[in-house]
C-alpha cells in the first residue's frame, strides 16, 4: 500500500512537493534537538567567549529565522510567541530591527531551555500550517523562504558542535559531549597531484540551492599548481611544532605573529600539553593526540606559517573546487574544513539577494578566508564543490585543518 494511502486515515494527502517539504522541515528541526538532547539546560546557557554562542540561543534565533522571514510576512494571522524575541534572537540583521548585544548572549537564563522548546513548537506548528493551507501561488513564494531557513538551520547545527566543544573546553572535568566521538581517520593518500590548469570554470550555476555568494558561476585562470589528495594530520603537525613553528617569527605573517604573541600559541585549539606529550579535548572528552587523524582546531594564521614551514602553499579556493570536481581530493568532506589563501570576497557580478535576507553573507565580504569542503560536524545533505566557508583568520574554535598545495 502507498505511503499516501496509509496517510489518509489519520490526514489529508498532501501534494508529494508540500510533503517533500514538511518532510525536510521536520527533519532537519528534529536533528535541532537531537543535537541539543545530551545537553543539561545549564550547558545550554554558557557562552565561553563572544565568538561562540549558547545552545539555547541557536535553538531559539533558528526559529526566530523562520518567525520573520517566512511567518510574519506571509501569514496575516501569525502571532509571534512572544513579543520580546525578536531582540532576543534576530543575529545581525539590521533591516530586521534592533537586537541584543552579541557577546553578551551567555548572560540570557530567561527565557529558560524549556521555554524555547515551547518557542520551537509554537513556530513548527505555524510553519506546518502554511505549508498545508497553502496554494500554489503561495507555495512558489515560501519555497526559497524554507529552502533558506533549512539550509540556515544546519549551518547553526555544525555551530551548537563547535561552540559546546569550546565551552566544555574550559571545564577541568572535560565533558563528553558524546563518549563515542571520533574524528574520523585521513584516508588520503600522501601524494601531490596536478590540477587541471588553463581557464576552468567554477562557482554555482545550475538550480539546485545555494548560498548567494557560491555564484554566479564564472571562469578562473588556473596556474600550473598541484595539490595534497591528503590532509595535513595532527603527526605532521606535531613536526612543526617540535621544529619551532611556533616560535620562529619568519614563518608567519605580521598579524599571525602578533596573535600567536598574545594569546600565547604553541599548539592547535584544544591541544594541552602533558609531560612530554599533547592531549586534545574533543566531543568525546580529552584524549590523546591521534596522530594519524587530521589536524584540526588551527587557525589561517597557523595553517599559512605551516605550509610555508613546509615550503608550500595553501590552494586558492579556484584551484581547491577544480581539484575537487576532477575528483583529485581525498577527505575533501566531513572531517575538517580546509583554509584556503583565498580572501572572502564576491565573484563577478556577485549582488546579494534583495531584502533584508541580502545581509546573510555579501556583508561579511571583508577581512575573512574562505574554507572549502565540510567538517565532521557538518550536517551530510549540507555540502557542495562549490561551498564557501569562511572565518577570520585568527579564528580556530571550529573544525579548521588544512591540505597542501605545490607549485614545484
Ligand atoms: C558561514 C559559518 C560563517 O557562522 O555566521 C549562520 C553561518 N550565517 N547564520 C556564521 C551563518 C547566518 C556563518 N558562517
Ligand atoms: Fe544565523
Amino acid at each position: 500500500m502507498p505511503a499516501s494511502v496509509v496517510r489518509m486515515s489519520r490526514e489529508p494527502a498532501l501534494a508529494p512537493e508540500k510533503q517533500k517539504w514538511l518532510d525536510a522541515f521536520r527533519s532537519v528541526r528534529d536533528e535541532t534537538e537531537r543535537r541539543a538532547a545530551p545537553l543539561t539546560p545549564e550547558d545550554q546557557i554558557i557562552q565561553s567567549m563572544p565568538d561562540a554562542s549558547p545552545i539555547k540561543w541557536h535553538r531559539a534565533h533558528t526559529t526566530w529565522f523562520f518567525e520573520q522571514f517566512l511567518l510574519t510576512p506571509h501569514q496575516p494571522e501569525y502571532k509571534p510567541f512572544d513579543d520580546r524575541f525578536a531582540f532576543l534572537f534576530n543575529s545581525y540583521y539590521v533591516s530586521a530591527g534592533p537586537r541584543f548585544s552579541r557577546p553578551q548572549r551567555g548572560l540570557i537564563t530567561r527565557p529558560d531551555a524549556a521555554e524555547v522548546t515551547a518557542y520551537r513548537g509554537h513556530v513548527d506548528d505555524a510553519v506546518e500550517t502554511l505549508i498545508r493551507d497553502a496554494n500554489d501561488a503561495l507555495m512558489a513564494e515560501l519555497t526559497p523562504i524554507i529552502e533558506i531557513g533549512l539550509n540556515h538551520e544546519q549551518q547553526h547545527q555544525e555551530l551548537m558542535l563547535t561552540d559546546i566543544l569550546h565551552a566544555f573546553a574550559q571545564n577541568p572535568t572535560f565533558p563528553a559531549y558524546d563518549a563515542n566521538w571520533t574524528l574520523p581517520q585521513s584516508r588520503g593518500a600522501a601524494e601531490f597531484v596536478a590540477v587541471p590548469n588553463g581557464i576552468q570554470r567554477i562557482g554555482h550555476g545550475d538550480t539546485s540551492f545555494s548560498f548567494d555568494n557560491e555564484g554566479p558561476a564564472h571562469d578562473v585562470l588556473i596556474n600550473p599548481v598541484s595539490v595534497s589528495r591528503s590532509l595535513v594530520t595532527n603527526r605532521e603537525w606535531l613536526g612543526f611544532i617540535e621544529d619551532g613553528g611556533y616560535t620562529t617569527p619568519t614563518l608567519w605573517l605580521s598579524d599571525g605573529w602578533a596573535t600567536v604573541q598574545n594569546d600565547p600559541w604553541e599548539a592547535p585549539g584544544h591541544w594541552r600539553r602533558e609531560g612530554d606529550g599533547w592531549r586534545q579535548m574533543t566531543l568525546g572528552g580529552e584524549r590523546a593526540i591521534d596522530l594519524d587523524a587530521p589536524v584540526s582546531h588551527v587557525s589561517y594564521y597557523e595553517a599559512d606559517a605551516f605550509a610555508r614551514w613546509s615550503g608550500k602553499h595553501l590552494p586558492s579556493e579556484a584551484e581547491w573546487e577544480v581539484a575537487a570536481r576532477a575528483g583529485l581530493l581525498d577527505d575533501a568532506y566531513g572531517i575538517v574544513w580546509q583554509w584556503t589563501r583565498s580572501a572572502y570576497a564576491p565573484y563577478p557580478g556577485y549582488a546579494a539577494i534583495e531584502g533584508a535576507l541580502g545581509e546573510y553573507n555579501g556583508k561579511f565580504m571583508i577581512n575573512q578566508m574562505v574554507l572549502r569542503g565540510s567538517s565532521v560536524a557538518t550536517p551530510d545533505d549540507h555540502t557542495r564543490v562549490t561551498y564557501r566557508n569562511f572565518f577570520y583568520p585568527p579564528h580556530r574554535w571550529q573544525f579548521t585543518g588544512l591540505r597542501l598545495a605545490s607549485f614545484s
